[in-house]
């Protein structure tokens, strides 16, 4: 079992706009992962732009809501973040909670701070691929730093 799955997560513009930066990097510092990298893109004024935010959701062209998302998405700054720890992907995205809030069960971040699927607050990697492809898209190699989790030892056996 490898600590050093890397999970891609990001704060949407409505998740910066409101203040919930610091709770949703709370969550994550608790569980016991390691904040690998970190960065606020000014998205309308500087990369990564209305291009990059298509890249992203490529996979996603098709939808109605795809254009909605992206304007969304293009609407303010990002807080783009790299996690690392057992299994980041998955546990990421049960933190993270359910796509649509209304679903998301109370503890979890869309749980407790979001009402609507279009203002969801936080973007989470569904796989280990795509956490890798979006970790390349959003940061340089040596924006990832490789320090040791200090406490790590009481996290692991
Ligand atoms: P995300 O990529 O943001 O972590 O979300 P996800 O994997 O849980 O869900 P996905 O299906 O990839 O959708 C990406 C984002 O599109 C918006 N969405 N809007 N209006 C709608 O029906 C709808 N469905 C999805 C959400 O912001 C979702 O997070």
């Amino acid at each position: 079992m490898s600590s050093s799955e890397q999970t891609f997560i990001a704060i949407k513009p409505d998740g910066v706009a409101r203040g919930l930066i610091s709770p949703i990097i709370g969550r994550f510092e608790q569980k016991g992962f390691k904040l690998a990298a970190i960065k606020v893109f000014q998205v309308k004024i500087s990369s990564p732009g209305q291009e990059h935010l298509e890249k992203h959701y490529a996979d996603l062209s098709d939808k109605p809501f795809f254009r909605g998302l992206v304007t969304y998405m293009n609407s303010g700054p990002i807080c783009a973040m790299v996690w690392e720890g057992r299994d980041a992907v998955k546990t990421g995205r049960t933190l993270l909670g359910a796509t649509n809030p209304a679903a998301s069960a109370p503890g979890t971040i869309r749980g407790d701070f979001a009402i609507d699927v279009g203002r969801n607050v936080c973007h989470g990697s569904d796989t280990v691929e795509n956490a890798k492809k979006e970790i390349d898209l959003w940061f340089k190699k040596d924006e990832l730093n490789s320090w040791k989790l200090p406490q790590a030892d009481w996290i692991y056996e």
